[in-house]
């Protein structure tokens, strides 16, 4: 899909020949997974996929919304003053969202909009598409009506529209990411305090592989809330004797001093991966800082390790294909990307080996799962902007 056949679709669904191009990527999570919403670090990257939108104002309160994912959708039609969550208008529950609480925070947005969506993220592999239509929609809308707003307000608003509209009490990672992303670099966000640095992604003569398992999450929504409950459980119990307000404060000797107090085997499980995950993150930007690849794939591993064993989110789809990947020689390291449950994993590998890695892995999952993976390389663009 190219732009000139978006332009000829916004034409024959609006007939309008006059709009603006909006665009929003997708992310990965290099590592620091299910540490956002405990309060510790997190290091993903935008991607150069993503979801475009061609917009224009109208005259009227009306707003109409096409996707070309969803066809068959047709046209989603409502009105600037009634903004409430329709499970009818599916997918346009996000753009809506974001008109809604952008209204309520005090952004002028007087008038309807014609838009067209696109996107190149596969849905549900867990890259985002939801946080990268957030993301674009308040970009369009920023840009459309001439508001002036902070990227990281933005972004909140993109959270909020995740946790309160659609009902999914996800962290901030995903519409960090994608809001603030930059071209070549990774983002290393203290998610307790939205302190962030950037950075470089140097990899020589190697590359990041998406494998996707074309397992989409349907489930992933209950069990990440069920997750997330957990952890504020195990918090609870060990603030009995530290004075910590998130899991991501803690240190790993801390938690070792303290663990028996997380009476709850499960529970114990789901804080020890969130206090071992937000360390090996701080670690994994120090490898990478020192351009110490081999370190950076052997943490990659870990985490993966820690998401199968102890968070228990990852699912023999994503087992497959991390645990195929690391056999292969040329792979520096693997690891499950996102929520989890299905969507995406990662690998580190050597470039001149990539086909060769594609092919085995590929086949040992066609064997095992009995379906088929999909594989792209990553290539690291910028955040959300107007085209
Ligand atoms: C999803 C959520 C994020 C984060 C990851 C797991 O992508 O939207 O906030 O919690 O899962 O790291």
């Amino acid at each position: 899909m190219n732009l000139n056949q978006l332009s000829d679709t916004f034409t024959a669904v609006f007939n309008e020949t006059d709009y603006r191009t909006f665009f929003a990527p997708g992310r990965i999570n290099l590592i620091g997974e299910h540490t956002d919403y405990n309060g510790g670090h997190v290091f993903p990257a935008s991607i150069t996929k993503g979801t475009y939108a061609l917009a224009r104002k109208r005259v009227d309160d009306k707003i109409r919304m096409y996707s070309m994912n969803f066809e068959q959708l047709g046209v989603i039609e409502f009105d600037l003053h009634n903004l409430d969550y329709n499970k009818a208008h599916d997918w346009a529950n996000y753009p809506k969202g974001m008109l809604r609480y952008m209204r309520e925070e005090g952004y002028d947005i007087s008038s309807g909009v014609d838009v067209l969506f696109y996107g190149n993220i596969p849905n549900g592999a867990g890259l985002s598409s939801s946080a990268s239509i957030e993301l674009v929609s308040g970009v369009m809308f920023e840009k459309l009506f001439n508001l002036t707003i902070d990227r990281v307000d933005l972004v909140k608003i993109g959270q909020r529209v995740e946790n309160q509209f659609i009902g999914v009490n996800s962290g901030i990672m995903d519409q960090f990411a994608i809001g603030m992303g930059k071209k070549n670099a990774g983002i290393l966000l203290d998610c307790d305090t939205l302190k962030y640095e950037y950075a470089p992604i140097e990899l020589d003569e190697h590359l990041i592989l998406i494998m996707n398992t074309n397992k989409r999450r349907e489930l992933a929504d209950s069990k990440y809330n069920e997750r997330r409950s957990e952890c504020e459980s195990a918090l609870a119990l060990i603030q009995k004797e530290l004075d910590v307000q998130a899991l991501g404060n803690i240190t790993s000797e801390q938690f070792e001093q303290h663990k028996n107090l997380i009476d709850n085997d499960i529970l114990q499980k789901r804080a020890k991966h969130a206090v071992y995950e937000n360390e090996r993150t701080l670690e994994a930007l120090k490898a990478l800082k020192a351009g110490d690849l081999t370190e950076f794939g052997r943490l990659l591993n870990a985490s993966h390790t820690s998401l199968r064993d102890d968070y228990e989110v990852t699912g023999i789809e994503l087992d497959t294909l991390a645990e195929a990947a690391w056999k292969q020689e040329g792979v520096l390291g693997a690891r499950m990307t996102g929520a989890g449950f299905g969507g995406c994993a990662i690998a580190l590998v050597e470039k001149d080996k990539a086909q060769t890695i594609i092919e085995a892995v590929g086949n040992i999952y066609e064997k095992t799962i009995g379906y088929q993976a999909s594989f792209y390389e990553v290539s690291i663009g910028d955040g959300a902007k107007e085209l």
